[in-house]
């Protein structure tokens, strides 16, 4: 049994103003056709033999996802209910504990629910050639070829090949920094984790059993004393508050010895920022990209995105993000996207 597990529970705080805490990117079109959620949900239908998604998220966003999923065309999810954030390593942990309850073999389909794929095929193909990989106990991650030193990303060093297909992961390095990512990158053997996985859920527990045992004990007790409410399940908050907060990257990925690598070539693209967006675009002939009402004059490679009938003009400007909303409007560098969030952190701490 394939199933997707849909990771939906991040704030997306890159993309203000228009990413907001109670509609964050994932459920929002941004690029492609339909929400970065729903294109997720959709890409799943085309996997061989997948059964419905799980999809696990916020209790602030359930009915987003209960629409979206809807608005997909996608019948029988489940959707497991986050009474706070613990990262994707919890969420992941929440997902598989579900899975093994139907199926002892399940395998697990981990996506970001935030993600472009231009090329499905190749994608459905990638999935498919790392199924007997993940059946026979790889924790698979699909590598994308990095083109440049990106800090925001997983690397991963390719090892010796395995005989069900893909490379033995040598090395996996979470978030490195700059000059550690510029020499990967001249190195030539590393990927990019592309923050999908395949697994089968009960090697995932097995994993967090060894390396993460309170994060395992707490998402376990919290699961068990879950309440099921029509297509929801929702999680117990006093104990799942006592997980640790932590990536699947730092708390399983770096430290696993049964990593594999199966590298993809799918169009993907982290929609993580401004910038993000602006390299996965189809921008003019000047190298910008517009949304909505726009008028450039002798401005170069920027992002201008506006609201309804709200016409932004860029006059002799490179490299801009503008982005207006109704109530807010972003004007920054696009070499300072990731600063973005700053934004966001100093209006929480002003209430
Ligand atoms: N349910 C749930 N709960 N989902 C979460 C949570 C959570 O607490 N936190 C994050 N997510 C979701 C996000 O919505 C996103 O879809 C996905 O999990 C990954 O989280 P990010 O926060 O976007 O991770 P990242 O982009 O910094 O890093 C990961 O992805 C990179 C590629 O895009 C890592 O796996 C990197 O190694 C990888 O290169
Ligand atoms: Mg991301």
């Amino acid at each position: 049994m394939l199933t997707p597990l849909i990771l939906s529970g991040g704030s997306g705080t890159r993309l203000w103003p228009v990413s907001r805490r109670n509609l964050p990117k994932q459920f929002l079109s941004l690029a492609g056709s339909g929400t970065l959620f729903e294109q997720t949900i959709r890409r799943t239908r085309e996997l061989p033999g997948v059964t419905a998604p799980i999809v696990v998220a916020s209790e602030d966003h359930r009915f987003l996802a209960a629409e979206q999923l809807m608005e997909a065309g996608v019948e029988g999810a489940t959707i497991i209910l986050e009474p706070m954030a613990r990262n994707t390593a919890p969420a992941i942990a929440l997902g598989a504990l579900h899975a093994v309850e139907q199926d002892p073999d399940a395998i697990l389909l981990v996506l970001p629910a935030d993600h472009l794929i231009g090329d499905t095929a190749n994608f459905v193909d990638a999935v498919t050639r790392a199924l007997p990989t993940a059946a026979a106990g790889w924790l698979v991650t699909f590598g994308i070829r990095p083109d440049r030193p990106e800090t925001g990303f997983g690397y991963i060093r390719r090892g010796e090949q395995l005989p069900e297909g893909g490379f033995r992961v040598e090395r996996f390095v979470e978030k490195p920094d700059l000059p550690t990512a510029q020499a990967y990158l001249e190195d030539g053997g590393y990927d990019w984790n592309s923050g999908m996985f395949l697994f089968k859920a009960s090697r995932y527990l097995e994993e967090l059993a060894g390396h993460a045992p309170e994060m395992l004990a707490a998402v376990r007790a919290a699961h068990a004393a879950a309440k099921a409410d029509l297509d929801f399940v929702r999680i117990d908050a006093d104990l799942f508050a006592r997980s640790p907060d932590d990536s699947i990257d730092y708390a399983v990925m770096e430290k696993t010895r049964r990593a594999a690598v199966l590298p993809v070539s799918c169009g993907w693209s982290d929609i993580g920022s401004w910038s993000a967006l602006w390299l996965a675009g189809e921008r003019d002939a000047d190298g910008n990209l517009r949304e909505g009402d726009t008028l450039t004059v002798n401005a170069h490679g920027c992002l201008l995105r506006s609201h309804e009938r709200h016409l932004i003009a860029a006059v002799g400007v490179d490299n801009l993000v503008v982005v207006s909303t109704p109530d807010a409007t972003l004007v920054a560098h696009r070499d300072a996207a990731q600063d973005v969030k700053k934004v966001v952190d100093q209006l929480k701490a002003s209430g």
